[in-house]
């Protein structure tokens, strides 16, 4: 069966067209802004030609051609997050309360994570992805936004017991799809397509949407969500996973104008191109129903296992307070809550990398640090120093004392220098400099 074909399962011919003929258009370009560095009217003001979504919050359209925004120095020091404007429907429809905890199964590189960390104040995260390599660029994307409420986990929730069912407040399955959707940005995705792809991924979607409704606390909510047009890893995973169990029910998305909604799960919505200005998604709610079952606490409040006073003096230095302090690797993280997971979900960050051990007792601030910090006790650089910074050189300042020093260019962060007699030494990440 091609394609088109098998879109006739749930798709007119005439909107088959439309959808087919959109996948041949130029994709667009959108991203959201940090609010914790700035706010919509100044981006505007920066960045006259783009174009605010309307009613997305933080949340721009631009064109290539005007900003190539993903190779500013801007993008690596988190003032955005470059990210398809459909995906950020999910944290939309999402909407967690304040002080609960998310899980997002399958989060690299982060687009949901963090849309949803934007957006919503006091909610807590672990974000997963099976694939070490992914879970990396993932945790470097929440390190450049300075994001401090989510711990970075590698693993498959497939393969843990049920020791941890019933614990989860909100989980985001933004699941592993046959990507018909990405046709537009990524071409390969068109030549790898076949059903049998399709059905492959329908067996591993249902195995973790089941998984997921276990992992939910009794009245929690999971947004499930493809990149795929098939209704076979859409409707029909969520029918199969509904039909055999009755402890989860559907809940009907609100209406947002440029949706497409089938008949056969009028509930949940598709989003095609040439219905709304981004890239094509499936997302459906569920919800867990109420039931008697132990719901299970996870969260440890306090853990501290480091200590040290040089660790102190740099947590004095900048007025920072963190319930728990973990040592992973030599790099030292500050975080509000610890997480009691099964062992083969491995931890990979645990909220802000402050520092890294060199050598027992000497800390090096990190650039995640340089991020979460607002830009009060920096060193401002003029704009010949910031070319110098970002190209990894150092820059000659008196009457400053030794130590290390977050430097900034326009109230935001770019990184650490060490001070040396005048002389401030480049801490910029050498992958990063331009
Ligand atoms: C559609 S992508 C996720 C995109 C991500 N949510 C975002 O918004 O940036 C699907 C991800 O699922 C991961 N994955 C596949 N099978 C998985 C599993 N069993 N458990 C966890 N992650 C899985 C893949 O490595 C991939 O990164």
């Amino acid at each position: 069966m091609d394609f088109k074909e098998h879109l006739k399962k749930y798709l007119s011919e005439k909107e088959i067209d439309q959808l087919i003929n959109s996948l041949t258009l130029e994709r667009t370009h959108s991203l959201i802004i940090n609010p914790n560095k700035i706010n919509e009217e100044t981006f505007q003001k920066k960045f006259p030609k783009v174009i605010k979504h309307p009613f997305l919050k933080n949340v721009f359209y631009y064109e290539h051609k005007d900003y190539d925004f993903g190779k500013s120095y801007l993008f690596d020091n988190g003032l955005f997050y470059i990210v398809d404007a459909s995906s950020l429907l999910v944290s939309y429809f999402l909407e967690p309360k304040e002080n609960s905890l998310i899980l997002d199964m399958c989060a690299a590189p982060g687009g949901k994570t963090i849309s949803t960390s934007l957006n919503y104040k006091n909610v807590e995260f672990i974000s997963n992805d099976i694939s070490y390599q992914r879970a990396l660029t993932l945790s470097s994307n929440i390190e450049k936004l300075g994001l401090s409420n989510i711990s970075v986990t590698c693993g498959d929730f497939l393969q843990i017991n049920n020791q941890i069912n019933n614990s989860f407040d909100y989980i985001i399955l933004d699941a592993p799809c046959s990507g018909s959707a990405m046709f537009r940005k990524m071409e390969e995705m068109e030549k790898d397509w076949s059903i049998e792809k399709v059905l492959k991924q329908q067996k591993i979607q249902i195995n973790l949407l089941n998984k997921a409704i276990d992992l939910l606390k009794p009245e929690g909510f999971i947004i499930y969500s493809t990149c795929s047009f098939s209704f076979e890893e859409d409707e029909e995973v969520i029918l199969n996973v509904l039909a055999n169990r009755d402890d989860a029910e559907i809940v009907s998305l609100p209406h947002i104008d440029g949706e497409y909604r089938s008949s056969e799960l009028n509930e949940a919505i598709h989003i095609f191109p040439h219905l709304y200005k981004g890239e094509g998604q499936f997302i459906a709610k569920l919800q867990k129903k109420k039931n008697d079952s132990l719901v299970k606490s996870i969260v440890d409040k306090k853990t501290i296992n480091y200590k040290s006073s040089e660790l102190n003096k740099l947590l004095t230095n900048y007025d920072l307070h963190f319930n728990c302090i973990s040592n992973m690797n030599n790099q030292i993280y500050g975080h509000n809550f610890n997480f009691s997971l099964p062992k083969n979900i491995k931890f990979i960050r645990k909220g802000i990398n402050i520092c890294e051990i060199k050598n027992k007792d000497i800390l090096i601030p990190s650039f995640n640090l340089a991020h979460y910090l607002n830009t009060e006790k920096s060193i401002i650089l003029d704009e010949k120093e910031v070319k110098s910074y970002l190209h990894g050189d150092t820059i000659e300042r008196n009457n400053l004392n030794n130590g290390y020093n977050v430097v900034s260019f326009n109230d935001i962060n770019l990184g650490f220098v060490k001070c040396v007699n005048g002389t401030l030494k480049n801490l910029y990440p050498k992958g990063l400099r331009h």
